[in-house]
């Protein structure tokens, strides 16, 4: 009798099927994270929010984005009430992660450089760290340093040419190479620089111009979080219920919807074809 109860408790806590997953970026990098995490789970319902009004977070200060992320993600966690909070930005995450965690009683997963792998997989011992200019200088990346990459050279770039530039690329329109380019040419222009063999990718837009970084750097592997956290979102929903069809998903923007339309074709890729505005 007591583990009928014990069990019904545990059942009434699971999520019902149609709970979505909550997606949270800036803009449009935190598809990038997304795609990894329907290859895993293609029935989960998507909420992806893009915060527009406030774009880039990148050159924005640390109170700034600290007051305004969990002000936010409260909002669209009661509208949408989400099982599990994505939040695919590494911005947000190395100022507002703990801030956010404390304000909501969801699961949050985050997004910070991925500092730990670039350090198993680098033979030179010089890594390269790409983000913006805001995640590059948080004590959290030091932390990150300090635990993971204490005894490598961890270069450090701010390239918020690269968010633009993704931006574009999902609007339909042709990349600038120079841009990637320059992004490369400010990890390899520094002291030790000519030994690196491995680019953390720490902005969830720069994946998606993967290629083109690629191609400016020629024998340098590339490296993301966003295999760690649809691992990791997949783990802390095991064992739910998920619908048995797929759904579409909803685009909810804090910006303007005619400017979000103009990622229409992209986003529809991610089945992401309801858009609303926050
Ligand atoms: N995609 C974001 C990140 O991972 C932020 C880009 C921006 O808005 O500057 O850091």
């Amino acid at each position: 009798m007591r583990r009928v109860t014990a069990f019904k408790m545990i059942a009434d806590l699971s999520p019902c099927a149609d709970a979505p997953l909550l997606f949270f970026d800036s803009g449009i990098g935190g598809l990038s994270v997304l795609r990894k995490v329907q290859a895993a789970l293609p029935f989960a319902p998507i909420i992806y929010a893009a915060d527009y009004a406030a774009m880039p977070y990148g050159t924005r200060s640390e109170s700034e984005i600290a007051a305004r992320v969990p002000a936010l993600l409260g909002r669209l966690a009661e509208r949408y009430r989400p099982r599990l909070i994505i939040i695919a930005c590494n911005t947000a995450c190395t100022i507002a992660l703990s801030h956010v965690r404390a304000a909501l009683n969801i699961p949050v997963v985050g997004t910070v450089p991925a500092i730990k792998p670039a350090a198993a997989a680098t033979k030179s011992g010089v890594i390269g760290l790409l983000g913006t200019a805001a995640t590059i200088r948080q004590a959290y990346v030091d932390q990150l340093q300090a635990d993971f990459a204490a005894n490598m050279r961890l270069l450090r770039h701010g390239a918020p040419e690269l968010v633009h530039a993704a931006e574009a690329k999902l609007r339909g329109e042709a990349v600038d190479p120079n841009i990637c380019a320059r992004a490369i040419d400010g990890l390899k222009q520094q002291r030790d620089g000519e030994n690196l063999d491995i680019v953390i990718l720490g902005c969830t837009h720069f994946p998606l111009l993967q290629a083109e970084l690629a191609h400016a750097a020629p024998g340098v592997g590339f490296i993301d979080g966003s295999a760690g956290i649809a691992r990791r979102v997949c783990h802390l929903t095991e064992g739910q219920k998920w619908p048995r069809v797929r759904s579409p998903g909803i685009f909810v923007t804090t910006g303007d919807l005619t400017s979000a339309q103009r990622y229409q074709a992209a986003l529809t890729i991610f089945n992401l074809l309801r858009f609303e505005r926050l």
